[in-house]
């Protein structure tokens, strides 16, 4: 039995579906391992192959970027081909295409980024690539299109007038979104952030850099954020808790998946191959956040990744297979932490439900409340010293147990 094997015969539940929405950008299955140090590893994929190994695997969505289907420069001709042969591969396969995207880093005319270069002819030539591309997402029947800003950004100070980039970042945003109003497409954008690699510093850093930027645009409704697991844990930041406030913005419009292990390279590892606790609390969320328990999200559960140049060909679907099993495992042990009842008990001790119920009670305003004794002269904060612990830590314990399959 080999590897990948074992890794698909398993229980129904661990079973990748369609209705799992597991989605892989072409670029992942598709990395040949070339890095800053070293050459590939292995030969380029062809995108057909792509598509009937993940349809075989469980997946329901492929994503890319223009220039992973035709090479950069490609002709028409070139470019019709590549698009029909890949449409002919989804319709045999039933695989579906959630997301589009657009290479604005790659090519050496975008070295000072596309939407934000220093140079406006540049600038101009970036909004023409994207709306070119734009109209092939319509024509997949893409509903996301991912807007990652790798090289939008600088290594000097000096050399980057941060405001006029926002504001030309603004300009862009506004025509995309005004030109998607008006071919009558329902395509929502996606900004992805990301604190630095390959720029010294991108613009954009982290989710609650984007979200305060989406609400200067014109059309803020149509505009959300793709984070990334990586790219908020190289920051140094919580993911899950980056997640948890898209969610409040009504702004996770798309998810990228994968695993980091600290402030690092991107490592795009598998989903739960770095924190994996965090990933647990991720996939909870993602799975129980919602009202009365219901998933908070219902979009492509997106994977981000890359398999290690140290593995073969074979290699890269055993990872691809890795990242459905890593998030079907983590929500069979979500769902089964939510029905223990001694977590429901340890919840209930940490006071996990009562930080919903409002501060004030309905109507009541400041004078009220200064006129409330229990609230200021009869409450006693002494007992805060030495007692009334908030009972976290045996909570968290009770999650670790259950993400080690010792409670089930
Ligand atoms: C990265 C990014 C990219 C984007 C992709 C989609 O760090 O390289 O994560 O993989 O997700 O370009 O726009
Ligand atoms: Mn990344
Ligand atoms: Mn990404």
């Amino acid at each position: 039995m080999t590897v990948l094997q074992s890794i698909l015969s398993t229980s129904d539940a661990l079973v990748p579906r369609r209705t799992d929405k597991f989605s892989f950008g072409l670029w992942t299955v598709g990395w040949t391992g070339v890095d800053p140090f070293g050459v590939a590893t292995r030969p380029a994929l062809d995108p057909v192959e792509a598509v009937d190994r993940l349809a075989e695997l469980g997946a329901y969505g492929l994503t890319f970027h223009d220039d992973d289907l035709f090479a950069f420069g490609s002709s028409d001709g070139q470019r019709r081909r590549a698009i029909d042969r890949l449409s002919a591969a989804l319709n045999a396969t039933g695989l579906v295409v959630p997301m589009v995207t657009t290479n604005l880093f790659t090519p050496p005319v975008f070295k000072d980024g596309g939407f934000t270069s220093n140079d406006r002819s540049v600038r101009r030539y970036a909004l023409r690539k994207v709306l070119r591309n734009l109209d092939l997402a319509f024509e997949v029947g893409a509903q996301t299109f991912v807007l990652w800003g790798g090289r939008e950004g600088s290594e000097y100070d000096s050399a980057k007038d941060v405001r006029s980039a926002l504001e030309r970042y603004r300009e862009a945003l506004d025509l995309l979104c005004q030109y998607v109003v008006d071919q009558g497409a329902g395509v929502r954008f996606a900004i992805e952030p990301k604190p630095n690699e390959p720029r010294g510093d991108i613009l954009l850093p982290t989710v609650g850099h984007a979200l305060a930027f989406i609400e200067t645009l014109a059309h803020p409704e149509m505009v959300g954020v793709n984070p990334e697991t990586g790219h908020e844990q190289m920051a140094g930041l919580n993911f899950m808790h980056g997640i948890a406030q898209a969610l409040y913005s009504g702004k996770l419009f798309h998810i990228d998946l994968n695993g980091q292990r600290g402030i690092k390279y991107d490592q795009d590892l598998v989903f739960g191959h770095g924190d994996l606790i965090n990933a647990f609390s991720l996939v909870d969320l993602l799975e129980h956040g919602g009202p009365d328990g219901t998933p908070a999200y219902d979009g492509p559960r997106h994977f981000d990744y890359k398999p290690s140049r140290t593995e073969d060909s074979e290699g890269v679907w055993t990872s691809a297979a890795a990242n459905m099993r890593m998030y079907l495992l983590l929500r069979e042990r979500a769902a089964a932490f939510r029905r223990d009842p001694a977590v429901q008990e340890a919840m209930e001790a940490a006071k996990v439900s009562e930080l919903s119920r409002p501060t004030l009670a309905a109507g009541e305003t400041y004078t009220d409340l200064l006129a409330d004794p229990d609230s200021y002269e009869n409450f006693d904060p002494a007992p805060y010293f030495g007692g009334k612990g908030c009972g976290f830590v045996a909570l968290h314990q009770l999650a670790v147990e259950h993400l080690m399959g010792a409670r089930r």
